[in-house]
């Protein structure tokens, strides 16, 4: 009993007093008021990252990075409205500001992960940006 008394302090002590280790990437003062701008004016509404989110318009999570598309690209949507998406009055630092955050979303990842590889030991390997 004592035992198990003295293990469970420890365990505890050692659960408690570990800081959580942080590695997502802190994203830049813009991105985040970008990122209020996207939420604010419902985008995931119809837009999705990573699969998730409205489904009526295209998942945006590389659409900075993908060919033929950019934050020039990106920026002749916003304010112009395209079928059924509506138009909006961002200013230029309102749609520098939604630019720069779907960049930085942009370098978290890839979706979909299409070079994902299974190995013989059943793990799936895929491939990340950042590292
Ligand atoms: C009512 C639904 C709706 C809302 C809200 C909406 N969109 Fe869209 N969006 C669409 C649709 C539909 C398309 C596809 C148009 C096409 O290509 O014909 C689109 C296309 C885009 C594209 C081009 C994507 C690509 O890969 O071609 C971008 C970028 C975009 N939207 C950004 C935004 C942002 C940022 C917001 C929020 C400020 C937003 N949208 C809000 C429906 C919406």
């Amino acid at each position: 009993m004592i035992s198990l008394v003295i293990m469970f302090v420890i365990y505890n002590t050692v659960v408690y007093t570990q800081g959580t280790s942080n590695e997502t990437p802190k994203m830049s003062e813009q991105a985040i008021k970008g990122e209020q701008l996207y939420q604010e004016n419902n985008c995931t509404a119809c837009h999705q990252f990573y699969g998730l989110g409205g489904y009526l318009g295209p998942d945006l999570t590389n659409v900075i990075s993908q060919k033929n598309k950019g934050p020039a690209y990106v920026k002749a949507f916003l304010n112009s409205g395209i079928k059924t998406m509506p138009k909006f009055n961002f200013t230029e630092e309102e749609k520098d500001a939604l630019t720069q955050f779907l960049t930085e979303v942009d370098q978290t990842g890839y979706y979909p992960n299409k070079d994902a590889e299974t190995s013989a030991s059943g793990w799936v390997g895929i491939k990340y940006k950042n590292r």
